[in-house]
């Protein structure tokens, strides 16, 4: 049996799946099939733009659905699958972890022995050029302190939340697929991503949003965590090139070097907005809405990324830098008012309610 140059993705309607998406038709144009359940955080409206467009296939439907995924791939023979699908939120995983052991470890097992079926029956040539790329995340790591070295592809796993506990036990199916199987897999750990399409859960876009409406910014803790932030289209270039150069059973890291605390980026944010948007009724400068709340149990104190393996090997280095990116990010949630509306459902001020209502101001 042979391949088509179709590719599978899958959580292609979440935030980094569909920025993948869109990026993919453009720099790349080949046919692109989009497993997505469409959770609360799947939105096909993110990829309207490609509505009518033979070239994307966006069908709706659960990873752990193993003779969908089998019937998709054996009618599509992609050469390749890229796996975005996941349960994303550290907070959410904290106060319901059920589905993020369903779809991260029990989905990505489902996919992977599906893959295995597809890939047995392909001829030698197929068997060589398939791949299938796991999007994974730095957390898996666990914490460093202020003086450890930034996460290097042999740093120990040490998974500190329910979030990255599933991930990590992802990662390792990943790894035995190859090892026992020969499956050609290819891991990235990436660190925080930021962008358009991201759900406004996430500290970024909460905070954007949050500020244009004068609510108050719920920093957990003292606001001195740090994480690394990676505009999420370098993201998108980085999975291609592992894809096109990658070695099969090697994992890549992915980074901006470009770490910041908390508080810092709430602050840019604040005066991004102060700049860009009406002022608040008082002419007051939006940091003063600043709130510290109740910290994040188990919260990782910093994170970073040592990206030298993807930059020597590969040639990939980020290209947006961090001030310009979250100018770029501000801006896009601004212009793009109808759809935080749409997402910022029911649904969604459920869980505000239930994260924050309870997180004390300190
Ligand atoms: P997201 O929550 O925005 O999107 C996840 C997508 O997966 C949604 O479209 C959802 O509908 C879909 N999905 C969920 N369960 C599914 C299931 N059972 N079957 C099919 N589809 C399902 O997530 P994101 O931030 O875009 O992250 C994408 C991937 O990248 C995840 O694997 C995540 O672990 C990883 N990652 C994210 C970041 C980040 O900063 N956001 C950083 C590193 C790695
Ligand atoms: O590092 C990669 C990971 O980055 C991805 O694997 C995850 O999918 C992604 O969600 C992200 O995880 P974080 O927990 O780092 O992201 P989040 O946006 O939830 O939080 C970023 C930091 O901001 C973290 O230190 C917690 C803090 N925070 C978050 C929220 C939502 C706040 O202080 N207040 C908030 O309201």
């Amino acid at each position: 049996m042979k391949q088509t140059n179709t590719i599978l993705v899958t959580g292609g309607a979440g935030f980094i799946g569909s920025n993948f998406v869109l990026s993919w038709i453009e720099a790349v144009g080949t046919p692109v099939v989009n497993l997505d359940l469409l959770t609360y955080a799947g939105n096909a409206e993110n990829l309207a733009s490609l509505e009518g467009d033979p070239r994307h296939l966006l069908v709706r439907g659960d990873i752990n659905d193993a003779e969908l995924v089998g019937s998709l791939l054996r009618e599509h023979r992609p050469r390749a699958i890229i796996h975005f699908a996941a349960e994303s939120h550290v907070d959410r995983s904290i106060v319901a972890p059920d589905a993020f052991i369903s779809t991260n470890v029990h989905g990505t097992f489902t996919l992977l022995d599906q893959a295995k079926r597809f890939w047995s029956a392909l001829d030698d040539e197929g068997r060589r050029d398939f791949r299938f790329v796991h999007v994974s995340t730095d957390e898996v790591y666990g914490t460093l302190g202020p003086d450890d070295a930034a996460f290097s592809e042999t740093t120990a796993y040490a998974p500190n939340s329910p979030y990255a506990a599933s991930k990590a036990a992802s990662d390792h199916l990943v790894r035995a697929y190859h090892h026992t199987f020969g499956l050609p897999m290819l891991t990235t750990n990436c660190s925080n991503n930021y962008g358009p399409f991201q759900f406004p859960e996430k500290l970024i876009p909460l905070m954007i949003l949050n500020a244009l409406e004068g609510k108050p910014l719920p920093v957990y803790g003292d606001g001195g965590n740090v994480r690394d932030w990676l505009y999420v289209e370098d993201h998108c270039s980085a999975i291609r090139s592992v894809l096109e150069r990658g070695r099969p059973g090697e994992t890549y890291n992915i980074g901006g070097n470009c770490e910041r605390k908390n508080l810092d980026v709430v602050n840019a944010i604040c005066d991004l907005v102060d700049e860009m948007a009406p002022p608040l009724p008082d002419q007051d400068s939006r940091r003063k809405l600043i709130t510290f709340v109740q910290d994040r149990p188990g919260h990782d104190r910093r994170y970073a990324i040592d990206a030298s393996k993807i930059a020597r090997e590969l040639g990939w280095s980020p290209a947006e830098r961090f001030e310009s990116g979250l100018r770029r990010t501000v801006r896009w949630y601004l212009d793009h008012r109808a759809w935080t509306d749409n997402v910022r459902s029911g649904a969604y001020l459920e869980w505000i309610d239930h994260n924050y209502a309870e997180r004390l101001a300190r």
